[in-house]
Formats: structure tokens, C-alpha cells, sequence
């Protein structure tokens, strides 16, 4: 199974295009919806609850786990890929969002190799944007990948720590919530530099696309997160053979939450537009 992780029911945006992209692979979704949000959390906390799903994941046969949440990407995946890998787990694998995510930022095509050095075939001038939860954009991860693959870019990195109560919320749409889109997009609007690209750098966003693009200047491309991420997979897996020979391909898929599974199928189904049965698990802690 492909492990998808994520600290709620927004990771369904990622995993919905993976389906669709990859869509023979089985799948175990996990969902900490007992201790989400996760994007006003700290390092430290995000880092050991993302460990602690990982572990699970892991624990349940998963070779390869994706983190869909930006949050735990920016904030835990460095940490699980440099120290913990290797020292229990040296033959499986944990990708992130942020990677994927800033290749297309910097306009990097799909199956190039970026290596992390000055010769990365990236734009080399003009301006790009993230948007994402406190956790992310304090963690700086989008910052500091970006001056590896694309130095001369300039990067505008936003938190907008309202939204994802938004969504949680169900409030797509309306005046309310366009108050709320417009004071942080600010900094994106005139007078000022209208950018390039602009990242939804959590798993929520997309589900205000349809406010944002009326707000966002028209000159400026809105990336869509999930299916960058799984058109990055599919290339990641064509040069991991070795790896790819690992994930079976039965197109099961499986859901699991730390919290009420009936709640979590609610909201998932809608997002996912297919039936969801959830089951509750217990991680660590959670
Ligand atoms: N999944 C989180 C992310 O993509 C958003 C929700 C949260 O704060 O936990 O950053």
C-alpha cells in the first residue's frame, strides 16, 4: 500500500489526485483528526505526531508514505528522512508536498532532474507565492528549497491561519470569508508585484479556489497542489524502479482516523465524490 498521511480530511484533495494519476496502486489513508489542526502547532509536536502516524503506517506494511499536509512536510519530514529512515527503517520511504511543490513553483518540468545546485534548469527571475498554516510558513521549508533550486526567484511566503477554520467550517464562499481571503492576500493584490505563480500550500485551500480565483490578479497561475504532487510521484516512481517493485496494485483503498469515523466519511465522501467506510485507529498517543 501507498501510505497517505495527513492531519485531517483536507489530504483528500492530494490523495483524490493520486488517484486519478495512479490509480492501480492500493492505498491506506490516515487521518489524525483527533489532534488536527496541526498548522498552529508546534515543531516540536507536529515532528513527534507525524513520527507517530508514520510509525503506524509503517507498522501496517506501507513501504512508501506520502505526507500530504504541508504542515507536517515542512515542519517533520527532514527530520524522519535524515534520522529516522536510516536508523529503522532504511528500506522505506517518506516523500513530502514542499518538494514537488517548489519544482513547479520554479517552473522545473516534470521529469527533469533537479539537482540541488545552481545548474537546476528553473526560472531565474520574477516573483512567487505560498499560502499556508503558521507552522508552515514560520518552518521557512518553502524558502529554503526554493534558494536551492531557483536562488534568483523571489519568494513571497504568506500564513493565512483563518482559512483552514473556514473550510472546517464549510464557509466556501460569501463576504464573510472573502474578508478573510483578501486580508491575507494583501500582499499579492495592487499596488503591489502581482505574482507569477502562487502555491496553495495546504490541503484546505483548494476548496476556496473558486473565491480565490475571483480575488487572485488574473496574470497570476494558481498551482494546483494535488495534481503536481501526483504527476511528481508518477515520475519519482519511473526513476525508483526498485521502490515502485515494492507497492502492490490490487486499487484497494483504505481509510482510517483517530477520530468518529462516521464524521470523517461524511466529509470525506463529499470531497472525494465517492462512498467512504472509516475505521478508527489508535496511534501512540492520539
Ligand atoms: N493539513 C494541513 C496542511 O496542509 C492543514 C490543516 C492543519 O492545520 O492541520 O498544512
Amino acid at each position: 500500500m501507498i501510505g497517505v498521511f495527513d492531519s485531517g480530511f483536507g489530504g483528500l484533495t492530494v490523495l483524490s489526485a493520486l488517484l486519478r494519476e495512479l490509480p492501480d496502486y492500493d492505498y491506506l489513508y490516515l487521518a489524525d483528526s483527533a489532534r488536527a489542526p496541526y498548522g498552529a502547532r508546534s515543531a516540536e509536536v507536529v515532528n513527534e505526531f507525524t513520527l507517530e502516524a508514520v510509525e503506524w503506517l509503517f507498522e501496517q506494511g506501507c513501504p512508501l508514505v506520502v505526507l500530504a499536509c504541508n504542515t507536517a512536510s515542512a515542519r517533520a519530514l527532514r527530520n524522519i528522512q535524515q534520522l529516522h529512515l536510516p536508523k529503522r527503517w532504511p528500506d522505506r520511504r517518506v516523500l513530502g508536498v514542499v518538494r514537488p511543490s517548489v519544482e513547479a513553483l520554479a517552473g522545473i518540468p516534470v521529469g527533469t532532474v533537479a539537482i540541488p545546485d545552481q545548474t537546476a534548469p528553473a526560472e531565474t527571475s520574477g516573483l512567487v507565492a505560498v499560502l499556508g498554516t503558521q507552522a508552515t510558513i514560520a518552518s521557512d521549508s518553502y524558502g529554503i528549497e526554493l534558494r536551492k533550486l531557483a536562488p534568483r526567484l523571489r519568494l513571497l511566503q504568506q500564513a493565512c491561519p483563518l482559512w483552514v477554520p473556514l473550510v472546517e467550517a464549510g464557509e466556501l464562499d460569501g463576504p464573510g470569508t472573502e474578508f478573510f481571503l483578501r486580508k491575507a492576500l494583501a500582499p499579492l493584490l495592487p499596488p503591489h508585484e502581482a505574482p507569477r505563480r502562487v502555491l496553495l500550500g495546504c490541503t484546505h485551500y483548494p476548496l476556496l479556489l473558486p473565491a480565490l480565483r475571483r480575488i487572485v490578479p488574473a496574470e497570476t497561475e494558481i498551482l494546483d497542489q494535488g495534481g503536481l504532487v501526483a504527476e511528481r510521484l508518477a515520475d519519482w516512481m519511473r526513476r525508483h524502479p526498485e521502490q515502485e517493485a515494492k507497492l502492490t496494485r490490487g486499487g484497494t483503498r483504505r481509510f482510517c482516523t483517530t477520530d468518529d469515523p462516521a464524521w470523517f466519511a461524511a466529509r470525506g465522501e463529499k470531497l472525494l465524490g465517492s462512498p467512504i467506510r472509516a475505521e478508527r485507529v489508535r496511534l501512540r498517543t492520539a
